[in-house]
């Protein structure tokens, strides 16, 4: 069984003996729930570093729906499990009040990438990813840090937040792991019911074929809209935004001659989806 530390004190000794005999550090940040596309990480980062820390932590300030946080899953004996088998070195698992002691009064908040889309619709989200992620970087000293590219617009901020404050971690965006008809695996998806479940794979069905239309020279905003129509016609509730953007800054894509994502947020049976893919 991978060992699993709840205080920052704790992890830190660990750490510092591992850093004093010149051991590469990798950090996997998540909230648990975990699934092949978490594991995915744990095992880049397992490939790539002498020691493995997986942080499990749901963090209250990046969810600006109260009954999300409530319903998000939390499984961390079978987690633990699903770790141990990756042979990840330690589980950090901190309490609230561990990460956010009383009078915590800090808040990282990153401009420009952060803004559009998720931040629109998710305001203070990338506040509170922004503000755990660097606070994590420093209680874990990691040297390396596994994000998946599943959160495309995180792992912009982040790479952002990084440069900006010349946080000492280099970090590494993870391939989206799908299920075999294509979904892309999240935590939430456990909350789909079966009809639900089935329709879910129209929605990177829809997306692939856009991407594939762009790419052919297709007016991106009539391939769009397609798209959005295909989703809604397949049984989806209702789409908050099928966007094409700059791939590194988000911004709108003008141009198309520099590296582009498509970027969707769709409502399924009351479960909030995201995906995107390279365009
Ligand atoms: P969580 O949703 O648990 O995701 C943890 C990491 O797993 C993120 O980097 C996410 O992009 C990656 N991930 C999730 N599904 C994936 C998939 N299908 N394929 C590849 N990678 C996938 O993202 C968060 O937690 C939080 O915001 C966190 C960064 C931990 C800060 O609280």
């Amino acid at each position: 069984m991978t060992v699993i530390l709840r205080e920052g004190a704790d992890l830190r000794k660990l750490v510092r003996g591992w850093k004093a005999a010149g051991n590469i550090v990798g950090l996997v940040p998540t909230m648990g729930a975990l699934h092949d596309g978490h594991l995915s990480l744990a095992r880049a980062a397992k490939a790539e570093c002498e020691r493995v820390i997986v942080t499990i932590f749901v963090n209250p300030r990046q969810f600006n729906n109260p009954d999300d946080l409530k319903k998000y899953p939390r499984t961390e004996a079978a987690d633990a499990g699903l770790l141990a088998t990756v042979g990840v070195d330690v589980i950090f698992a901190p309490t609230a009040d561990e990460v956010y002691p009383a009078g915590f009064a800090t808040t990282v908040s990153v401009a420009g990438v952060a803004e559009p889309l998720e931040g629109v619709l998710r305001p203070g989200h990338f506040d509170g990813v922004a503000t755990v992620v660097t606070k994590l970087f420093g209680m874990t000293l990691a040297d390396r840090a596994y994000f998946g590219q599943k959160d495309w617009q995180q792992l912009r901020v982040v790479n952002r937040l990084v440069r900006d404050l010349n946080l000492p971690v280099w970090i590494v965006g993870c391939e989206t792991v799908r299920e075999a008809d294509g979904v892309a695996m999240s935590s939430r998806n456990a909350r789909l019911g079966g009809a639900a479940r089935r329709i879910a794979p129209a929605l990177f069905a829809a997306m692939t074929r856009a991407g594939g239309a762009i790419r052919s020279g297709a007016d991106p905003t009539t391939a769009l809209a397609d798209c959005r129509a295909e989703v809604l016609a397949s049984g989806f509730d209702s789409v908050e935004y099928i966007e094409l953007r700059d791939a590194a800054t988000l911004e709108a894509a003008e141009g198309l001659n520099r590296p582009l994502r498509l970027l969707a947020a769709v409502w399924l049976a009351g479960v909030r989806l995201i995906d995107n893919i390279a365009v």
